[in-house]
């Protein structure tokens, strides 16, 4: 992957990682293109980085999804990377909490759905298109699930999967496939109260965008290597040292 003179959506780039991630690339060049349920996000970013092009969208919405995916090949036709970043989560208590179920519902559409719909909008568009690219935007978790987070493991477990047989499916086709695993990291997504072993966004995108211009399919970031590694070796082990975690 260059990420030089590319088109690139990122979902959900008014915050966090897809922000910062967004930011480098306007650095070098890039057209950035960024969504999101929230206006105002996308206004702030915008004032910071004037270069975003910005989209209110929420994407748990299947006809908004939809709308977005025509605007966008309409509006952009270059467009050569798709980031699916935009995701959700509940800390929850899932026998006691009466909304469980919506919960797990809203994790659903946004983090599997929404990025498995958006992919076969966009294909035959990114197919048409040189140094195509898919990254989707995953975690440690998917190898060892985080009991505060009922749904959201399962969620990102299922992304994973795909992916891997998407990059399968796809063999064929100019389009390279992506994933990349983060460990915690310091950004809005932990409500001001990050986990201690958070590690900074801007130190977590720079490792993501060096695995992606090396072209690994898999890039796990920092403790989400060790974590892969653990999960295979013993996995009861790595079950409890992550259900440990302050
Ligand atoms: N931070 C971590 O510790 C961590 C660790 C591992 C993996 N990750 C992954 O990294 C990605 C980014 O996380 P982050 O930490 O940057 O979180 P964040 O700061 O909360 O950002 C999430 C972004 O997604 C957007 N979004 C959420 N729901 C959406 C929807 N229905 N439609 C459109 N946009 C939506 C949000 O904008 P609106 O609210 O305006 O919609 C926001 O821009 C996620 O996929 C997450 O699973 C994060």
């Amino acid at each position: 992957m260059k990420l030089q003179n590319d088109t690139v959506l990122i979902t959900g780039g008014s915050s966090g990682i897809g922000l910062e991630f967004g930011k480098v690339l306007l650095q070098c060049g890039n057209k950035v293109i960024i969504c999101g349920r929230s206006a105002e996000k996308l206004e702030e970013a915008k004032r910071l980085h004037p270069g975003f092009i910005t989209y209110v969208c929420d994407l748990s919405d299947s006809s908004q999804c939809l709308d977005f995916a025509i605007k966008i090949t309409k509006n952009h036709p270059e467009l050569n990377v798709l980031v699916n970043n935009a995701a959700i989560v509940h800390r929850t208590t899932f026998a006691d909490d009466p909304e469980s179920i919506d919960k797990l519902v809203a994790e659903l559409q946004t983090n599997l759905i929404a990025p498995v719909r958006l992919i076969h909008q966009l294909i035959p568009l990114l197919g048409k298109n040189r140094n195509a690219a898919i990254v989707n935007i995953t975690t440690g978790l998917v190898y060892v699930p985080r009991a505060l987070y009922p749904f959201y493991n399962a969620t990102k477990a299922a992304l994973h999967s795909f992916t891997q047989v998407l990059r399968l499916q796809l063999k064929e086709k100019p389009i390279q496939v992506s994933e990349v695993m983060f460990p915690a990291v310091d950004t809005p997504w932990h409500q001001g109260n990050p986990p201690k072993i958070a590690v900074p966004v801007s130190k977590a995108v720079t490792e993501m965008i060096r695995g992606l211009k090396q072209d690994k399919p898999e890039i796990r970031v920092g403790g989400a290597k060790m974590l892969y590694l653990i999960s295979r070796i013993a996995p009861g082990f790595a079950l409890k040292k992550v259900n440990a975690l302050e």
